[in-house]
């Protein structure tokens, strides 16, 4: 039998999911966090540790959406495969018998066709297991669960995992303003990372909307954590748990936390209510002193000459054909806006019609293939010379 204390050492698999694309991004913040043997999949990075590496995962990474601990791996041929995998595994070393719990699924494979029904017949087997063992079920809660179990069908193999924070990662807590088409909070923070910005030289975001770019960059380069702003997660509430090491984790992050000087995170966006709402949001990041934003139309916008700075924006895009034919004229201008005065800038612009992206006639040294929200995008960087 192993204890509490030898189970928090024991090796774990965990996977970080990203959007599709930002799996370079992430791998690189899960090197830097310098969690264990990462490895770059589709979808997401691998990586191996101890149990408090995926509250450090948690409390660290900007791109990932969610962090997955692996509970188990077995064949599932079969519903019943399943179910007998499912309870097969120590229930109460995940949760507390009288602990909530919600199952996702996810399948892929000929033998089992409906996410539904395999998430039902994984929950079937934890209460099972909990009558059997503990005399009562442990009770669903959808919303929010004390464990989020995620059951992933591939082929005849099923692999178990408790989703460690309980929820998605981009709700970082900041977003109290909204504008109609934010960028997600995680793509943002892989948008930032792929343009390779330092933290330090001027960076510029002409179509700001409600500032997710600019507020992603500016608590990059402050080095917040992003797990300092959130709380409610789930880890917290389950067996294993050692507050005293979080306390540690959110102390040491809390230390390391510096506002750049000099920086300041300039942006722009032709609605005033985008730019209020840029503000109020990056005060809620706690980097309203990096953040200066103008009512301005992008196309009038004459920046200082800046040898090394970094624009990265999101200009509208349409999604309907319609809305491109009214949108090619602004990139139309804005590629002769970028290449008259921003020479020496790195421009970055993400993007998701090919057409737009051919109305701005110029030619990227660079792009990103990206998925946003199931739309695929692209994120272009252009040099200025
Ligand atoms: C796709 S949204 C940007 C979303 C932003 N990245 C966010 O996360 O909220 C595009 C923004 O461009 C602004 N915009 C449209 N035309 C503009 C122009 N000519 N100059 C400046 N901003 C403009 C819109 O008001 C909108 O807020």
């Amino acid at each position: 039998m192993t204890g509490p204390r030898s189970a928090s050492r024991e090796p774990q698999v965990f996977f970080a999911t990203c959007a599709p694309g930002a799996e370079a991004a992430l791998l690189a913040e899960v090197k830097a966090a310098r969690l264990g043997r990462p490895e770059a999949q589709v979808g997401g990075v691998r990586f191996q540790g101890i149990v408090a590496d995926g509250w450090r995962a948690v409390l660290h990474l900007r791109v990932a959406l969610r962090i997955y601990r692996q509970l188990a791996r077995f064949a599932a041929a079969t519903a019943e495969d399943l179910y007998q995998g499912a309870r097969s595994v120590a229930w109460d070393r995940v949760m507390g018998p009288e602990q909530t719990l919600a199952v996702d699924a996810k399948v892929s494979s000929s033998a089992h066709r409906h996410s539904g029904y395999v998430a039902l017949v994984v929950k079937d087997a934890v209460a099972d297991w909990f009558r059997e063992h503990h005399g009562v079920r442990p009770s669903v809660d959808v919303e929010a669960p004390d464990a989020r179990l995620f059951a992933h069908v591939h082929e005849d193999r099923c692999t178990l995992s408790l989703d460690v924070a309980g929820r998605s990662l981009h709700r970082r807590g900041y977003r109290v303003a909204g504008t109609p088409a934010p960028l997600g909070e995680c793509l943002a923070a892989a948008a930032v990372g792929l343009t390779g910005w330092d933290g330090k030289s001027p960076f510029l975001d002409p179509f700001c909307g409600s500032g997710t770019l600019l507020i992603e960059a500016g608590l990059l380069a402050a080095n917040v954590a992003l797990g300092l702003l959130g709380s409610d997660f789930s880890f917290a509430r389950l067996p294993g748990f050692d507050l005293a090491r979080w306390e540690e984790m959110r102390s040491a992050a809390r230390a390391a936390v510096r506002p750049p000087r000099r920086l300041i995170l300039r942006g722009g966006d032709v609605d005033p209510a985008a730019v209020e709402a840029t503000r109020r949001n990056a005060e809620a990041a706690g980097v309203g002193d990096l953040v200066r934003v103008e009512v301005a139309d992008a196309r009038d916008v004459s920046p200082t000459p800046g040898w090394g700075a970094t624009v990265l924006s999101n200009p509208p895009y349409g999604v309907r054909l319609a809305d491109e034919e009214t949108l090619e004229p602004l990139y139309n201008s804005m590629g002769h806006v970028f290449k008259d005065r921003y020479k020496g800038f790195h421009v970055h612009l993400f993007m998701a019609s090919g057409r737009l992206a051919r109305a701005f006639r110029l030619k990227p040294q660079r792009y990103w293939p990206l998925v946003n929200g199931g739309l695929p995008c692209r994120l272009a960087r252009y040099e200025i010379r």
